[in-house]
């Protein structure tokens, strides 16, 4: 079975994080997202990996490689635009060939392997998809069930939706996908949809299997499930929960678990954590910074404190030293904000 990874698309939901850069790079627990998915794979068997790719191909190149570092075989597939995610499947259509394959979002990240997904699929029924029971289907493609426990029919971000069980970022797919990719039109939105495709094939009377998934299962392209999706991993440290790389620095300060600092960060006179992802040549001092992902290079300087907050590459955070507010913000790369009296957002 082959891998396809989707790493395209625009990632409107995290402006102004993904102005500059991919969403599916953003980091968890210093980690990048599409990282883990390399790894997911590679974690059932699959080595033989496409990733489709956009505007932001050149930095997914840069931090993923050849896959060797993971055992893999990466071949990139550039896709012109965000059409769709059907859109990718016709556009991989050369590298997939005839095999069956596992298309994963590489905005995902799952609690559990891939195991029991995968188990025994061969590609001779033409999907399985895996569900998941949601608070809020209508953000997702949807799953109507029939009375025998099969699936009767999908609808994507459906304004009533008929269940709460959403569909969820990795399915596993026959050679008659392709068929159907080619069969479907543009939605709504002017995207070829995966979801038009899936239904295209229940209604040419192909078997579409499901799962149920079981774990914990994050769509990270918006703010609170990162934040979450951090927390969830940092969970999985061991120990007092704190790391500390080696060349980080850390002076005069408290961590509080689960905290990762990564190397070339500077703690000093601080207290960080809990569920905090300070990335490399970081630097954070007399502040208090808790439930937060610092990406490369961020510096937070006399803010207490600092909360629920995703900081971009570079991006350079002051308050007023001896002033106490809370602040949670998303800010892209490079950006600076000086929050205190003049400015700032603040959630109360
Ligand atoms: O997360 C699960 C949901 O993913 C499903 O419930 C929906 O049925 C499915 O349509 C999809 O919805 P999203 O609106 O969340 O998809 P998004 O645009 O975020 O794209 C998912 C991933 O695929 C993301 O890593 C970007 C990539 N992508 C997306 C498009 C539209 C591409 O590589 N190419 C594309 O053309």
């Amino acid at each position: 079975m082959k891998g396809l990874i989707l790493s395209g698309g625009s990632g409107r939901r995290l402006r102004p994080l993904t102005h500059t850069s991919a969403k599916q790079l953003v980091p968890i627990a210093n980690v990048p997202i599409l990282h883990y998915v390399v790894a997911d794979l590679v974690g059932v068997g699959i080595t033989d990996i496409g990733i489709v790719v956009g505007d932001t191909g050149n930095e997914v190149r840069a931090s993923v490689g050849d896959g060797s570092r993971w055992g893999a075989s990466v071949t990139y597939i550039d896709q012109e635009a965000p059409l769709g995610l059907a859109h990718a499947v016709k556009v991989a259509e050369g590298f997939l060939g005839d095999e069956p394959f596992a298309m994963y979002l590489g905005d995902n990240m799952f609690e559990d392997s891939l195991d029991e997904v995968v188990e025994g699929f061969d590609g001779s029924v033409a999907a399985r998809l895996l569900l998941a029971h949601v608070d809020d289907p209508s953000s997702f493609g949807v799953a109507e069930l029939a009375s025998d426990g099969s699936i009767a029919a999908l609808f994507e971000k459906p304004a009533e939706p008929p269940s709460d069980l959403a569909l969820v970022g990795v399915y596993l797919f026959g050679p008659r996908i392709h068929e159907a990719v080619r069969a479907i039109e543009p939605s709504a939105r002017g995207e070829l949809e995966i979801t038009d495709a899936i239904q295209w094939l229940l209604d040419s009377g192909e078997t579409v299997e499901h799962r149920v998934l079981d774990g914990w299962w994050i769509d990270t392209g918006k703010k609170d499930p990162l934040l979450a999706c951090n927390r969830l991993v940092l969970d999985r440290l061991g120990g007092d929960g704190v790391v500390v790389d080696d060349g980080a620095e850390v002076v005069d300060s408290t961590l509080v678990g689960p905290v990762v600092v990564a190397a070339g960060a500077r703690i000093l006179h601080s207290t960080v954590g809990p569920y905090v992802s300070v990335g490399g040549d970081c630097s954070i001092e007399r502040s208090t910074v808790e439930h937060s992902v610092l990406m490369q290079g961020a510096s937070v300087t006399d803010l207490d404190h600092l909360t629920a907050s995703v900081l971009g590459r570079e991006v350079e955070v002051s308050g007023v030293p001896g002033e106490s507010v809370r602040v949670s913000l998303l800010l892209g790369d490079h950006s600076v904000v000086d929050v205190g009296g003049s400015g700032g957002c603040t959630d109360g």
